[in-house]
């Protein structure tokens, strides 16, 4: 098969680890803090997880370990989107198995968590490892979006666990998933399954984060792709000086990748959802915003710019989140005869007598192309599908609108001409960048570490990512502490808590200082490429949203 210059040297990278990872493997103990609490409805939490509530943090220390030698079956699942340094997390997580013990076997689900109920692997062995290790992409074993949640899904899961004798199972996935892997953990004890359950913190979201995950991984590559992309189109409009650009960011419901773009490439407009929401701005005072950025900046000769608009936006704009609070609930009580609609004409008199009047009307003057991504199939835990909505054409399409009146009274004389682009998926397979690569590894090595321990329910950590890899910190945190009770989809359920932009972090705050200035100037920066060879200040730097939240003033 052939394979390109930069991934054939990408082999060569020997990702860096934590020095109490770094030393001989029997050399690597554990060491216990004290019983954890989740961070709200700890009496319901403790309910739900009879077992494996309330754990100790874990630490690795220098010190004998006897038990990390014995032989082991461990089962791997990557869940959900793709994120640069999955394939990485398995090298880690193979190699230090194998250094355990050169007998123990990993198995690859197929397919994303599917791959478990439908007993569907792979065996792992080096020379599969060795072609994957430092790519980006999830093709190794594949991913999936399959919500473990039956009874009869975890009857199968378990059924697999014991027919294949596995000793773990390591999900690698985002909130949702380790959140399935918290039931699974509960599950497999309650059941007399010895399996241990462990996860790993993957979402290019940045939504996995808390005081003990600095950040998920595949963050840090996926906002460096887009922010390469985004300097150069600033660079292109500033030559040309002609176009808007209306740029969609992926990120899910919360806007950190929006957010760490805007430090890294300084555009005009960076739209924060989270104080959208907060703000209860409507629509129309988004685009009073947006326009007042282009008059200011035509009145400065300068009919250009850069937007950028996170993609869960729709979800914070107060009458559009009323309206798909709506959706959902119409939708998730007639799904067969919703189903069975099939254009957007009979599906909108569906709705007339279904949805308030301030939603109907919302949903039947939007562009009918628009409307009918509000109406797509929802995912297997009941988001709406975000990524499918054009909301960066929506607001283009209505700030063409608010301009031409504003022309027409005399309050705006530029040109406006406007190109849309969504950069997510683009983002979620690029080669890792050093930083997801050894961040992405040590994840899977630690994992090793916590099974070889004997414990289930957590998830692999690693801190101190601002300072140098030898500098990080690997170690554990039990899954049980991250979680609180979320009304989903008509019931109160067990999560982990999504960690939404903060209007009182540094990041936001610094943002809300230069913001301003952005608005109306150019100050453009074009970051380049990932770099993966050269000086370490180049390649090894973390996100500045990292960078923010550690820094002590
Ligand atoms: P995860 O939450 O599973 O990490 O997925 C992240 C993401 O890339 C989101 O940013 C995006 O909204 C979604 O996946 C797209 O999903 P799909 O790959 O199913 O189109």
């Amino acid at each position: 098969m052939d394979i390109s210059a930069l991934q054939k040297a990408r082999y060569a990278y020997k990702p860096k680890l934590p020095s109490n990872l770094s030393g001989a493997i029997s050399d690597i103990s554990v060491e216990f803090g004290s019983p954890t609490e989740a961070v709200s409805d700890i009496e319901a939490i403790r309910g739900i997880f009879k077992n494996t509530y309330g754990k100790p943090l874990v630490k690795f220390v220098n010190g004998k370990n006897e038990k990390i030698n014995r032989e082991l079956k461990v089962g791997v699942i990557l869940s959900g989107g793709q994120a640069p340094g999955g394939h990485n997390v398995i090298a880690g997580l193979f190699d230090g198995l194998k250094k355990g013990n050169p007998n123990s076997t990993l198995y690859g689900f197929l397919g994303g968590p599917g791959g478990l109920v439908d007993n569907k692997t792979t065996v792992l062995t080096s020379d599969i490892i060795d072609k994957y290790r430092n790519t980006g992409g999830f093709d190794i074993i594949g991913s999936g979006r399959t919500k473990i949640e039956t009874p009869q899904q975890f009857a199968a899961s378990l059924e697999t666990a014991k027919r294949l004798s596995l000793d773990a199972v390591v999900v690698i996935g985002g909130d949702d998933s380790n959140t399935n892997a918290a039931l699974l953990a509960e599950y497999f004890i309650s059941n007399g399954s010895a399996t241990q359950v462990i996860g790993c913190p993957k979402t290019i979201d940045g939504d996995l984060k808390n005081e003990h995950i600095e950040t998920s991984f595949g963050f840090d590559t996926a906002c460096k792709t887009y922010s390469e992309l985004i300097g150069n189109l600033g660079r292109d409009t500033n030559s040309a000086k002609k176009y808007w650009h209306f740029i969609k960011l992926m990120g899910r419901a919360a806007s950190h990748i929006a957010l760490e773009c805007a430090f890294q490439t300084q555009p005009n407009i960076c739209l924060i959802s989270e104080e959208i929401e907060a703000k209860a701005m409507p629509l129309d005072s988004i685009v009073d915003q947006i326009c007042a950025s282009i008059v200011k900046r035509a009145e400065n000769g300068e009919n250009f710019g850069i937007i950028l608009i996170p993609e869960g936006l729709v979800e914070f704009v107060p009458e559009i989140k009323t309206l798909i609070n709506e959706l959902n609930d119409v939708i998730a009580d007639n799904e067969e005869e919703f189903a069975a609609i099939v254009n957007l004409v009979d599906q909108l008199a569906f709705f007339k007598t279904k949805l308030s009047n301030g939603s109907y009307e919302i949903l039947t003057t939007l562009p009918p192309e628009i409307a009918s991504q509000f109406l797509m199939d929802r995912d297997p835990h009941g988001n709406v599908q975000v990524s499918r909505i054009e909301t960066e054409k929506l607001l283009e399409g209505m700030v063409e609108k608010k301009l031409a009146v504003m022309k027409e009274n005399k309050q705006y004389n530029g040109k406006f001409s406007a190109l849309n682009h969504f950069f997510g998926y683009e983002g979620r397979c690029a080669f890792p960048s050093n930083f997801d690569a050894d961040y992405c590894y040590s994840l899977g090595y630690s994992a090793f570490v916590l099974i070889a321990a004997g414990l289930t329910g957590y998830l692999s950590s690693v801190k101190n990512l601002t300072a140098p890899a030898d500098k990080w910190v690997a170690g554990g945190i039990p899954l049980t502490m991250m979680m609180n009770i979320e009304h989903r989809h008509g019931a109160q359920k067990p999560v982990i808590k999504k960690a939404l932009v903060e209007l009182d972090g540094k990041p936001f705050k610094t943002f809300t200082e230069k913001r301003s200035l952005w608005a109306e100037k150019t100050c453009f920066l074009c970051p380049g490429a990932i770099q993966y060879f050269g000086p370490s200040e180049v390649c090894d730097i973390p996100t500045m949203t990292l960078e923010y939240e550690s820094s002590k003033d």
